[in-house]
């Protein structure tokens, strides 16, 4: 771990642990978990200039939507801490409401979120866009990032092999520094960015999505307001500046706009 992690981990656990969790100091990988999650959960409660909050269908202007969770697929998502699972159901009310044609993933990782965005968009073709084993990030990642490049590449299996959702699941490698995206240039309908976490990509991918984006398409990012070693909120933030409504799913770790 490099020193500005170890430093946000002393930050995290300073500022978002608790006399409880003292009792669990014997686990003290859990123990910074647990910190920087009730610290994401008091800045969800009280934003203090964050992102504005709002739900998937109310931003979108949609009265009800039914979704598809995919049992086993899903338990990438439904852990114990919930703001996952809202992401999940944001995600795929987005799918049922927009009814995109082309959704672009970065970030594979087991295939789960593919699945459910595929699946919860019939109409769709699905493109996921992930590192080849061989291949190491070009700009800067965080200590997570690699935990989650080295998990893909070990994985044997994608979660949607073998499902009827697989024959519009269409995998591609690169590394979203090189990755030529003008084959989708305009044509992307819903756009969920969830790679690499530094600032370097975040923003990198951002303004990849921007170029593949039509007009009335959403861009979706996960893991804003996430206290750990991220990027996201900061480039987020710079983004809102510069007068983009974003907003964040209430209780959940989603962001959105409208392009
Ligand atoms: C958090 S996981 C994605 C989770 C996934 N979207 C889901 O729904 O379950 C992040 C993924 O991004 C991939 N990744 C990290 N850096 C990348 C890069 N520079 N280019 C492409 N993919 C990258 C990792 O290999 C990992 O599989």
């Amino acid at each position: 771990m490099k020193a500005r992690e170890i430093a946000i981990v002393i930050r995290n656990l300073v500022l978002g642990a608790n006399l409880e969790s003292l009792g669990s100091l014997n686990h003290p990988r859990m123990v910074a978990n647990y910190a920087t999650e009730c610290r994401f959960l008091y800045h969800s409660l009280f934003p203090n200039g964050g992102l504005p909050q709002k739900p998937v269908w109310e931003a979108l202007g949609a009265e009800q939507a039914s979704v598809t969770f995919y049992g086993k697929a899903s338990e990438d998502w439904f852990r114990p801490v919930a703001s996952y699972a809202t992401d999940l159901v944001s995600m795929c009310m987005l799918c049922q409401i927009l009814k995109p044609k082309i959704i672009f993933e970065i970030g594979t990782y087991h295939g789960s979120g593919a699945l459910h965005w595929a699946g919860n968009a019939p109409g769709a073709e699905l493109y996921t866009l992930d590192l080849p084993a061989s291949v190491s990030p070009s700009l800067s990642v965080t200590a997570m990032d690699t935990q989650h490049i080295a998990e893909h590449a070990r994985t044997a299996q994608m979660e949607f092999v073998g499902t009827p959702e697989a024959a519009r699941i269409h995998c591609l490698y690169g590394d979203t520094a090189t990755f030529d995206f003008s084959q989708f240039a305009g044509k992307v309908d819903l756009f969920f960015i969830d790679g690499a976490h530094s600032y370097g990509y975040v923003r990198n991918d951002t303004l990849r999505a921007f170029d593949c984006c039509k007009p009335g398409s959403v861009i979706a990012w996960h893991d804003y307001g996430k206290m750990g070693f991220n990027g996201v909120s900061r480039w987020l933030h710079e983004l809102a500046r510069q007068g983009k409504k974003i907003y964040r799913v209430p209780g959940g770790s989603l962001a959105y706009m409208k392009v």
